[in-house]
């Protein structure tokens, strides 16, 4: 407990509320992300649970007809972000990205509940139904070989880890045209994604803004198509939580559990025997990214870890000092400060954290809580931090550093 901090992480959330959403930070992000806010939720509820349960609402409000949740909702413009909504094109209101992101929200949605289980019915009555829509959604339309697939880094939310290296050397970023890029201009270029990535990142968008964000064209032709891990067992412990709300609803949760053996067995393809590790692969080659990302420590927050990657676990955490790098420090890949290429990200920490309690792992559980914690009290609210030496990263002030804060790394150990 450290009272300054905490009252430090309520203002950071009360500043980046824009009136009924929250923003992950001011001008790097000044937009409604996706899995940002349904974090800020979980830190909301902490403090202001009416909030907590609007944020939910508000990310929802963003559903396509198709059952998609965008990744971004553009609900004002701002011209420090680009590519903004112009870029885009969705056609939809509010307009958006045309992509999704992870899957965090029904888990969200049931700590949030969790913390106001008497009075939160109702509200979570009428979230159940969208976020049942928007997994079905995604076993529709990113599902193959029972493995969840990303059309763009940016899906995975991981958007620069080497994970994605294979499949974006696949792609000719050389015709994309002029364009500017605004993150480079809040936060330092060397923690920030190349140009090169950026120049592919844009050629992906066009191609789906050219097929009109039809998601069966861009499954079946689309320049980038990747299994994820992290978006994969991100999804099956949303599942679990799902089916925990229906049940408590008083909803039928056979659908979710279909889901669920579904993706249960989906794990074995994105194994690599080779590697001992969850692995992403390139659905169009079969090929394995080879590369030990934090997306498959993922696998003990969807309690589908494996022995052999336990030995990952400890190998990659133990070569840092605030744990968890987003890859592996000892492979030449690794760059401690460049986004998702090495940093340490508070908020996916928390996520693992609650996997290895769940797990009987309860000491590196509060392992992991105790190096957030003081890579945060040393280095404030940052977006990540370089796992060596702990220092801050990327945008400040950030929503999820601060919503992971009070509900997680500045409280006493994690409960399983
Ligand atoms: N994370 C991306 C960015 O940096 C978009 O989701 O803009």
């Amino acid at each position: 407990m450290n009272p300054d901090l905490d009252e430090r992480a309520r203002a950071i959330l009360v500043a980046n509320d824009r009136g009924g959403y929250t923003i992950p930070t001011a001008g790097l992000y000044p937009y409604q992300w996706n899995w940002d806010s349904a974090l800020a939720a979980w830190g909301f509820s902490s403090f202001d649970i009416d909030r907590a349960w609007t944020e939910l609402e508000t990310l929802l409000d963003g559903q396509w007809d198709s059952g998609m949740v965008p990744h971004i909702l553009f609900r004002a413009h701002d011209p420090s972000y680009f590519p903004g909504p112009d870029v885009w094109s969705s056609g939809t209101t509010p307009s958006s990205s045309g992509i999704t992101q992870p899957p965090v929200a029904a888990s969200m949605a049931r700590l949030v509940w969790e913390a106001d289980i008497d009075q939160g019915r109702a509200r979570v009555a009428k979230l159940f139904p969208k976020l049942q829509t928007w997994h079905r959604w995604f076993m529709q339309h990113r599902v193959r070989e029972g493995a969840v697939a990303v059309t763009h880094p940016w899906e995975s939310g991981r958007d620069n880890c080497p994970d994605w290296d294979i499949g974006m050397a696949a792609i000719d970023g050389s015709g994309v045209g002029p364009y500017e890029r605004r993150d480079t201009g809040h936060v330092d270029p060397s923690m920030r994604p190349t140009r090169e990535q950026y120049d592919r990142f844009l050629t992906i968008l066009y191609w789906g803004r050219n097929v009109a964000w039809d998601a069966e064209r861009i499954m079946a032709d689309g320049p980038f198509l990747m299994a994820d891990p992290g978006t994969h067992f991100i999804l099956m412990r949303a599942n679990e939580d799902l089916a925990w709300m229906a049940r408590q609803l008083g909803e039928d949760d056979k659908e979710i559990m279909d889901w669920q053996s579904i993706l249960k067995g989906g794990c074995d393809f994105i194994w690599n025997e080779a590697l001992g590790a969850y692995d992403a692969r390139d659905m169009r080659s079969g090929a394995f990214a080879g590369v030990l990302g934090s997306g498959a420590m993922l696998a003990y927050y969807a309690d589908a870890a494996r022995p052999a990657l336990d030995a990952h676990l400890m190998r990659s955490w133990d070569a840092v000092r605030y744990g968890l790098p987003s890859s592996d420090p000892e492979a030449a890949h690794f760059d401690p400060r460049r986004y998702w290429r090495g940093p340490a990200w508070p908020f996916l920490n928390a996520l693992i954290a609650r996997g290895l309690a769940m797990s009987g792992k309860q000491q590196l559980a509060e392992r992991l809580r105790r190096e957030t914690a003081e890579a945060i009290e040393q280095g404030g609210f940052s977006e990540y931090f370089d796992p060596i030496d702990g220092t801050p990263c990327g945008g400040p002030d950030f929503t999820w550093t601060a919503a992971i804060w009070l509900t997680w790394a500045g409280l006493g150990p994690t409960p399983s």
